[in-house]
């Protein structure tokens, strides 16, 4: 696992977005996988900003991204649908129909959460992903539980992370509780990973990965320690707590 500790939150989000320029650069076809939230706002604003300053082209591009909550529309302002389409996707040349992200409001879950994974295989897998970390550790949904699921689930949220996510919506009831979210194994396929975090909040989880020496289910990002390409990106603030 390498990391890289930056100075500041821009300096995290420049260097991430320069490690996705370079592998569209070397793959114009790439198969990236995306997250969402607060952290990587900085990256993809930035990927806008070389998009409209030095033409870089999404327009072979594919994204896949982690999750989505369960029983919000698509076009729900608080659905991961729409997150996407305005802070990134609408900003750059990418097709439309080649951006990928589970849909919470599919009518056979089970079924859904396979095919999901299916597609993924059949693009060829994810050359690059993007990841966040939960305060509690956890990485897309998959939540420090007694056991992790390997593949695309539905998934209960744990009240720390409906806590946290409550800043998005009027109140702490309107938070969703169930999401859908590539696995464990959905993630560890993935040829390259780059795992961001930012600010004091996220200091206690990053502390526990940096030990690097025991895996396990209560720190679901420890199952990145058995990924042969990880490169950690942290500002001084997740460093230090
Ligand atoms: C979102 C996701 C989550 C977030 C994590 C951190 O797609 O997969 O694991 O990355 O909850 O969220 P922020 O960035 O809002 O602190």
């Amino acid at each position: 696992m390498k990391v890289i500790i930056e100075k500041d939150y821009e300096r995290l989000s420049k260097v991430a977005a320069n490690i996705v320029k370079d592998e569209i650069e070397k793959k114009p076809n790439l198969i990236l996988g995306l997250a969402t939230g607060s952290t990587p706002e900085g990256m993809y604003k930035e990927l806008i900003r070389m998009h409209k300053e030095e033409g870089l082209d999404f327009s072979q591009v594919t994204t896949f991204n982690l999750d989505e909550y369960v029983g919000i529309d698509k076009d729900h302002p608080n659905s991961y649908h729409y997150f996407m389409k305005n802070i990134f996707f609408d900003h750059i040349n990418i097709d439309p129909n080649n951006t990928f992200i589970p849909d919470g409001t599919a009518e056979n879950p089970e079924e859904y959460c396979k095919e999901y994974d299916k597609l993924i295989e059949d693009k060829g897998g994810i050359d690059l992903q993007i990841l966040g970390i939960g305060e509690n550790g956890h990485i897309a949904f998959n939540e420090p539980d007694e056991y992790l699921n390997l593949n695309t689930s539905i998934v209960k949220l744990t009240e720390s992370t409906i806590q946290a996510n409550s800043r998005f919506f009027d109140s702490l009831d309107q938070v969703p509780k169930t999401a859908i979210t590539m696995g464990i194994g959905s993630i560890m396929k993935a040829k390259k990973i780059i795992l961001l975090a930012n600010g004091k909040k996220k200091a206690k989880a990053i502390r526990e990965l940096l030990k690097q020496d025991k895996l396990t289910t209560q720190l679901p990002a420890s199952m990145l320690l058995l990924h042969p390409d990880v490169t950690v990106i942290i500002d001084e603030e997740a460093y230090e707590g």
